[in-house]
This record gives C-alpha cells, structure tokens and sequence, in this order.
C-alpha cells in the first residue's frame, strides 16, 4: 500500500490524457476544442459545436450540411421503445426514466456496431444524439399523459425538441427564435466540462468495452445528483423555498449554507475547479437578463432573488475565503422556467447537452489503446481472522 497515491475526490489526479476541453480555473478560461466558451456561444450552434467536440474541427458548410440531416434523419425512436414508458409511474423522476431508455438504446443498435471502427463510434454518437431529444420530450410528454410528438425532419435540433415537447396533435408549436436561441445556447454552455463526474463514469464504463449507450446511461446517473447536473433544479427549488424578496429570507438561507451542522449548500454556488469565476455563468447571467427582458419578464421576481442572493454571498467572507462564486447552473434554472420547461426536467435538458461530451470522451478513449479503469484504494478495514470454530448462528 506504500506504493499508492490516496486522493479522495480525485483533488489532483488526472486519470486521462484529452485534447477536447481545456479549463484554466484560475482565470476562468474554457476552451472546446481551443475556441473559447463564450465565442461559441455567441456564434455557433449545439449542432455544430457538437461536431466539434466529436471530430476535433469545425465542419465545412457540407460536412455541417451532412452531420445535420444524419442526426436528423435518426431523432425517430424504435417503436418498441415507446414501450418502455409503459412501465414507468407517471409521476416518475424523468432522469430516472432517462437511466432507463437510454440504457435501453443498447438493446437495439448496439449489436450492428463494431466500435473499433471509428464509423461505427460516430454512427453511434448520431444515434444518441439524435434520439436524446426525443426520447426526453417523451418523458415529458408520458408525465403529463399527452401523446407522444413525432420529431419532424424540417426542423433544426433544438426546435424539434421544443416541438416535441410543446405541440400536441391539436396544435403546433410555434417557434420563438427568442427561446430556440436561449434554449440552444443552454446547451452548448454544458455541452463538456472535461472530466466532470459523468463525464469520468462514462471513460470507466466505457473503458470496460461496455456499450456506448450503457455508458451514457452510467453517466445520466452520476449526473443526476444535487452536487453535479442536479443543482440547477436544485436552484429553482432554493429560489421558491426562499419565497419572498425580503433580506431576512435571503440572510437566513445565507447563514444555513456557512452552518457546518447544517448539510445545506447554496445550490449553484461552487465549484471544483473554477476559483474565480465560472466563464459558464457569466455568459448564462447574460443570456438570463437578455432572454427574460425579450419575454417581457425582466421584473421576475425569481430573478430579483437570485440576484440579490448573489450580491449577498460575494461580500460574504465565507464565500470570499472560500472562493465561492455563482456556478453555470445559479442562472441557467431561470431560463429554463422562463421559456416553459417544468423544474423536474432541468436536469434532463443538462443530460441532453452533456451528451455531446459524453460521446466525444467515449470516442477519444475507444479510439486510442487504453487500459480499463481500475481505482485502488486505501484498505482500512480488520486485519485477517478466522472464522469462529462455532458459527454464531450455530
Ligand atoms: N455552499 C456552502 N458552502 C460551500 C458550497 C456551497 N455551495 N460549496 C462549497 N462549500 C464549502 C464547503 O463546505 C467547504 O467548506 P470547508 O472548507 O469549511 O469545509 C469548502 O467550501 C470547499 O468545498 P468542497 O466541498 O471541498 O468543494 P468541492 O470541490 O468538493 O465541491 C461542489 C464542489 C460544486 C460539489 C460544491 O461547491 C457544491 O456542492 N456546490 C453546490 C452544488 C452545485 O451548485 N453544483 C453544480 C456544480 S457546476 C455544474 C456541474 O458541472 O455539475
């Protein structure tokens, strides 16, 4: 055991060599592929920075032109897998339903595909970047017991998704290039994040020779909790816990976040490796104030609130020492509601983004020699003994 490194949390352990995300925590930089966040999010789409996470380059006007009505062409689901949701309580969780028929992917395009072929790893990200979309309206759509929405090939990606969440065989979605935009610009802010948790249960999974769908199914899963994707349902839910716009209310969740008795945390805040600020936030806190005022929301009372809790907790010295500050996810919860998407979904549309990280880090490990990822660990448990000569149950 003298031979092994103990770090708990993975404080300073690279467990791979990427060449897909860069982040300075420090300086608050966060480069895709070297191209900044926040000149992506200015200029380019969710499809195309999709791309160029999987394949290292932008796309040509053609090779965007393909890559797109690929994915398009792959949004419809196995009708079987409609199925599935059959089987779910209604008022299910919907990323507990997401574990479920994403896993459940594997059972009908894993077997075709030979994934040391590299077609075959980027046939396997279009399916899964196709079918997310679809396969997270329908569990909207099973939740509030409306049919499900065919996806229609005309539209770009995000739109589509918003079709199939909001149109009904009686009436249409009719698109607000105000929301698709906001929407879109949501998820290329959390489109990767190097070797976030998910993102580090996707290699692992993947480094076993497991399905690509599995793996994303492993990665829903870790995303899921509070202190990863959950925190931006995590936000609203503080948000409307808080209630009312008054200092006391807002002190006083202030006061239960730096109370070591209390297992609270101030949802959004924080981060493990940004120590300065979350590039992420601010272009989210920007998109937040442009969406909400376009929508005739700029008065949102949710928004004074976390405004005003921000403001509180930078002149904190708890949050000052600690280099504390509002993470991608403080803002992105606002927008989310603004544009009509239900709070149990956030985590959902974070899964949907992320997977176009999670496919690009599964695709650089399986397309280069790897080994399986296998942790140690420090033993502290008895030293040997034998079993008693009288069983206890004897
Ligand atoms: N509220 C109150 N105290 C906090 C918070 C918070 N949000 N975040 C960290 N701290 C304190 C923590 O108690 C510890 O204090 P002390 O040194 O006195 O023990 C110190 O700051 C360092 O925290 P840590 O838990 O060692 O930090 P970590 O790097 O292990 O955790 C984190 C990072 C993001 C899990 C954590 O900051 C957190 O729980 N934040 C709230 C949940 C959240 O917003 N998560 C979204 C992260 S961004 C989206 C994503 O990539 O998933």
């Amino acid at each position: 055991q003298g031979l092994l490194t103990y770090d708990p949390g993975f404080m300073s352990t690279a467990s791979c060599a990427s060449a897909i995300t860069y982040i300075d925590g420090t300086q608050g930089i966060l480069l895709y592929r070297g191209y900044p966040i926040d000149e992506l999010a200015q200029r380019s789409s969710f499809l195309e920075l999709s791309y160029l996470l999987f394949h290292g380059e932008l796309p040509t006007p053609s090779q965007y032109a393909e890559f797109m009505s690929k994915v398009q062409a792959e949004m419809l689901v196995h009708e079987q897998l409609v199925r599935f949701f059959t089987g779910f309580r209604r008022d299910a969780h919907p990323m507990a339903v997401m574990c479920g028929v994403i896993g459940g992917l594997s059972a009908f395009y894993h077997d075709m595909l030979d994934f040391a072929e590299s077609r075959d790893r980027e046939e396997a990200a279009v399916q899964l970047l196709a079918k997310m979309p679809t396969l997270a309206a329908m569990c909207y759509k099973y939740s509030i017991g409306q049919p499900f929405m065919y996806p229609r090939y005309e539209l770009g990606y995000t739109e589509n998704f918003l079709h199939m969440m909001f149109a009904t065989p009686c009436a249409p979605y009719v698109p607000n290039p105000v929301v698709v935009r906001a929407l879109d610009r949501i998820l290329m802010l959390h489109a990767d994040h190097e070797q976030n948790a998910s993102t580090s249960t996707v290699r692992l999974a993947g480094s076993t020779g497991a399905s690509p769908f599995a793996c994303v199914s492993a990665g829903i899963a870790a995303l899921w909790g509070s202190a990863h994707g959950g925190a931006n349902e995590a936000v609203l839910n503080m948000l409307d816990d808080i209630g009312e716009n008054s200092e006391e209310n807002i002190q006083r969740y202030i006061e239960r976040a730096k109370d070591k008795n209390d297992p609270f945390r101030l949802m959004g805040f924080g981060h493990r490796v940004y120590r300065n600020f979350d590039p992420r936030a601010k272009v989210m806190k920007e998109s937040c104030d442009e969406v909400l005022d376009a929508l005739g929301m700029a008065n949102d009372p949710k928004l004074q609130i976390a405004r005003r809790l921000e403001e509180v907790a930078l002149q904190d010295p708890y949050f000052i020492e600690r280099k504390l500050y509002p993470n991608v996810d403080f803002y992105s919860g606002l927008i989310l509601r603004a544009i009509g998407i239900p709070t149990n979904m956030f985590t959902v549309m974070f899964a949907l983004a992320r997977t176009a990280g999670w496919i690009s880090h599964w695709n650089e490990m399986a397309g280069h020699p790897h080994r399986i990822g296998r942790p140690r660990q420090l033993y502290v448990g008895p030293t040997e003994r034998h079993y008693p000569a009288h069983a206890p149950n004897d």
